[in-house]
């Protein structure tokens, strides 16, 4: 049986760490992809990762490359290439100079990967993955985002520190945009089938949705040289997984909402069914007064967002 092709633009941290959790799953053959500036980065990466194979047992092909021809013909790309925040930076700072970055990868996959599934990780996410989707031309299924998978499990994580449970047990859903603006579902929100709010008091929820929100800004605090990786790259090996292998999960990624929670044509943290063909359905959650105007909040300052990217990118 062919083996998927992988694709991961940008070497760095997250790029790197997602190659690492998709080889260990033997999802497929994996090129990382980088620019010529950074030499033998991405081959070194390579390198060492098919290193590891004969001790943990896997196969795949991984290759590390600054030459876009190698990447031809994949069935996924994963975009990560841009800068990182710094501690004192927003997502939102990044928008000039990611952009741009974005732009022009978005035209190389446009060229060398026509049929892909592109899953955006860059930030700002929410105006990254509308530039994937202006550039590329692509059908707005084959265009998601990554946010609502790595938000969701901050707060699943957060819910299990405070019961003291595995988190295996705790099932949540986080719908809006990656960031500040991101709407917890309560109702959709259990522990072991237990709705949360029979578990932990309202007050208490509500701070536990803060510090979700502020998950990002967390680690760049901690680390201090750049910001999170190893659960960015979690979740985004488990949107790659749900296309090669065709799962059908049910999860909140960034897809494209034009008639869809009345959103008008941008890209929202919204339940989705992810196959082969990317973005298989947008599930409609019948959502409460409060819930259905936080998501409204959040998508007017997605709006905001993508109209300076189109400033700055006209
Ligand atoms: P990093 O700085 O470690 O890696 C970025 C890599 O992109 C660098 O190796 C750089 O050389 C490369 N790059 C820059 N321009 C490129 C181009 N034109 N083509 C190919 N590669 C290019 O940064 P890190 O930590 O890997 O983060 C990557 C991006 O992902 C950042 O924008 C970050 O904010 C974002 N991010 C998004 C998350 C999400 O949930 N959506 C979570 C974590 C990070
Ligand atoms: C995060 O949420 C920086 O978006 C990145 O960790």
């Amino acid at each position: 049986m062919r083996r998927a092709k992988i694709s991961i633009i940008g070497a760095g941290n997250v790029g790197a760490t997602t190659a690492h959790w998709c080889a260990a799953a033997e999802l497929g053959d994996i090129v990382l992809l980088d620019i010529p500036l950074t030499e033998g980065m991405p081959a070194g990466k390579a390198l060492d990762l098919f290193q590891a194979a004969p001790i943990m047992g896997f196969d795949a092909r991984i290759t590390g490359t600054t030459d876009w021809a190698e990447t031809a013909g994949s069935d996924v790309v994963v975009v990560t290439a841009g800068i990182a925040r710094k501690p004192g930076m927003s997502r939102d700072d990044l928008l000039s100079t990611n952009a741009k970055i974005v732009g022009d990868v978005a035209a190389k996959i446009r060229e060398t990967s026509p049929a892909a599934v592109v899953i955006v990780v860059s930030n700002p996410l929410d105006a990254m993955v509308q530039r994937t989707f202006q550039v590329t031309g692509f059908p707005a299924q084959r265009v998601i985002g990554q946010a609502g998978i790595l938000d969701t499990a901050r707060y699943r994580a957060f819910l299990a520190m405070e019961l003291g449970v595995s988190v295996e047990d705790i099932a949540a859903m986080l719908l809006g945009g990656h960031g500040d603006t991101m709407v917890p579902i309560p109702s959709c929100t259990s522990v072991g089938g237990i709705p949360v709010t029979q578990l932990i008091p309202a007050d208490r929820l509500e701070s536990i949705v803060t510090r979700t929100r502020n998950g990002g800004a967390e680690i760049v605090g901690l680390l201090k040289t750049g910001s999170a990786y190893y659960a960015p790259a979690a979740a985004t090996a488990q949107m790659v997984e749900a296309v090669v292998r065709d799962k059908k999960r049910l999860v909140p990624c960034a897809a494209y909402c034009d008639r869809e929670y009345g959103v008008g044509g941008y890209f929202v943290g919204v339940p989705v069914i992810l196959g082969s063909g990317g973005v298989e359905k947008i599930v409609e959650l019948s959502l409460l007064p409060a819930e259905k105007a936080a998501l409204d909040k959040s998508v007017a300052a997605v709006r905001d967002l993508v109209a300076a990217m189109n400033r700055l990118t006209a």
